[in-house]
């Protein structure tokens, strides 16, 4: 028998499915609740809603797991490569040898951007934050390929938009770098490895050519296959509620990148290094910088400490503070602020607020220091961020199509005012 759970209200009593997932992670299902009963369920900031079925990623927030399609984080992170893992989680299954190369070579097709597009982005101040211009242009290619707003698409035109954007996105944020620079944009090479291509244009030369250390190209494949998908965080959601009404793939995911750009989410790898550059610059000390945080009449809060699902250690950010050593030790960098973020990693670690509250370094604590050490500028941090975990927008996009998902339209307990007459301006 089917297990369900059974609530009372006002007396009457009412049976609800209860969902089990493969991980044996278990929901009751509410969604006949008010039909049945009048109730709402009220859960703000979506603490304990399901919000969908998905079959991308498992996180256990408690153990410390994190596994996209199943395969292990850590797996991935040590053995695959950035393209393989995007296709890993946007078709399912890893892909063969033959497929991952028709994905590069369709991939490689697409990096050009119209260049009309250059016309608007131009327009830009060169001081605008690298996250305002990236949603812009990537909602902006709707305006170039109207045939991706058709919302009754095949699989195969959404395919085509699907890989139109993991395509164009490495070249757009190439054009806000080189912007940022006031350099000429390098343009994409079509016979390079997309990873190889990224790096070329952030950092190669239109003069010349230029070649990366594969200490280098190690460290983008490790840190953009870590940040590929995290199941319903703010962004994702936000994709997938723009995407359920019918928006097409550019809107949707451009919707994600502007949440993503908060300092409590993606936005926080920025924050965290202009914190320990705060503290580097107030004298290093590190507990005063705990003593803040712990204050609750002082706003500050630890940056790249906590998390909404973890309740252990990230294990992202577990992989990326030992690739931190090793990438600064090959490329010979000396970064002070290393030094400051482990004093605070381990004064948090051991200190009773951060214990009782389960706060520990979350991805977004380490990942700043490597992307400095490779030669970014820290606004652009999150922009990397969102080139990493655009595999997965788009995986949880086309998932949410392929499952006819309802159109995403929360409810709401209304505390306003009850009925009232209008009175006359000459009257107020
Ligand atoms: N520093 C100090 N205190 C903290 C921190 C922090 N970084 N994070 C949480 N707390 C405290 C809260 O003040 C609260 O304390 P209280 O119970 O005494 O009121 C308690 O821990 C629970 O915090 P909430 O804000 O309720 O937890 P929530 O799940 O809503 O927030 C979040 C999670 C937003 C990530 C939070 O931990 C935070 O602000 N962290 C800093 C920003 C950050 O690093 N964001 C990146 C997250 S990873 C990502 O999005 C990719």
């Amino acid at each position: 028998m089917s297990e369900t759970a059974s609530i009372t209200l006002n007396g009457s009593s009412y049976e609800l499915p209860v969902i089990t997932g493969t991980e044996n992670e278990k929901a009751v299902d509410i969604s006949k609740l008010r039909d049945q009963s009048g109730y709402i369920t009220l859960d703000p900031g979506f603490k304990n809603t399901g919000a969908t079925k998905s079959a991308i990623t498992f996180l256990d927030g408690e153990e410390g797991i994190l596994r996209y399609r199943g395969y292990p984080i850590e797996q991935l992170a040590e053995k695959s490569t950035f393209l393989e893992v995007a296709y890993l989680v946007i078709y399912g299954e890893l892909p063969s040898q033959e497929a991952l190369l028709k994905f590069r070579a369709d991939i490689n097709k697409q990096t050009m951007i119209h260049e009309d597009m250059k016309n608007f982005f131009a327009g830009f101040p060169s001081k605008s934050h690298p996250m305002g211009q990236l949603s812009c242009l990537v909602g902006a290619l709707s305006a170039f390929y109207p045939e991706s707003l058709n919302p009754n698409a095949t699989v195969e035109e959404d395919n085509e938009s699907i890989i139109n954007l993991l395509a164009k996105m490495p070249t757009i944020v190439s054009w806000i770098q080189k912007k940022s620079l006031g350099h000429p944009v390098v343009y994409p090479k079509n016979n390079a490895n997309y990873v190889e291509n990224f790096l070329n244009m952030i950092f190669g030369e239109v003069t010349g050519e230029s070649t990366f250390d594969p200490v280098v190209i190690d460290a983008m494949h490790k840190l953009l296959i870590l940040h590929v998908d995290h199941e319903q965080n703010c962004s994702t959601s936000t994709v997938r509620i723009v995407g359920s009404s019918n928006a097409n793939l550019y809107a949707s995911v451009s919707a994600g990148i502007n949440a993503l750009w908060g300092p409590l989410h993606g936005g926080a790898n920025q924050a965290v290094i202009e914190m320990l550059e705060a503290i580097k610059a107030d004298g290093g000390d590190a507990d005063k910088y705990l003593a803040k945080a712990k204050d609750k009449n002082d706003p500050f809060r630890l940056m790249g400490f906590g998390h909404r699902v973890y309740k252990n250690f990230d294990p992202r950010a577990k992989i990326i503070k030992k690739a931190c050593d090793d990438i600064l030790e090959k490329l010979g960098v000396n970064d002070p602020v290393l030094d400051i973020a482990k004093r605070l990693e381990e004064a948090a670690l051991n200190d009773q607020y951060f214990v009782d509250r389960k706060l520990y370094p979350n991805v977004d604590f380490y990942s700043g220091i490597i992307y400095r050490a490779l030669g970014f500028n820290s606004e652009m941090f999150t922009v990397l961020f969102a080139l990493g975990r655009l595999p997965g927008w788009i995986a949880q996009w086309k998932e949410m199509r392929a499952n006819k998902e309802p159109i995403g339209r929360p409810r709401q307990v209304y505390v306003g005012a009850t009925e009232r007459d209008y009175t006359p301006l000459s009257e107020r």
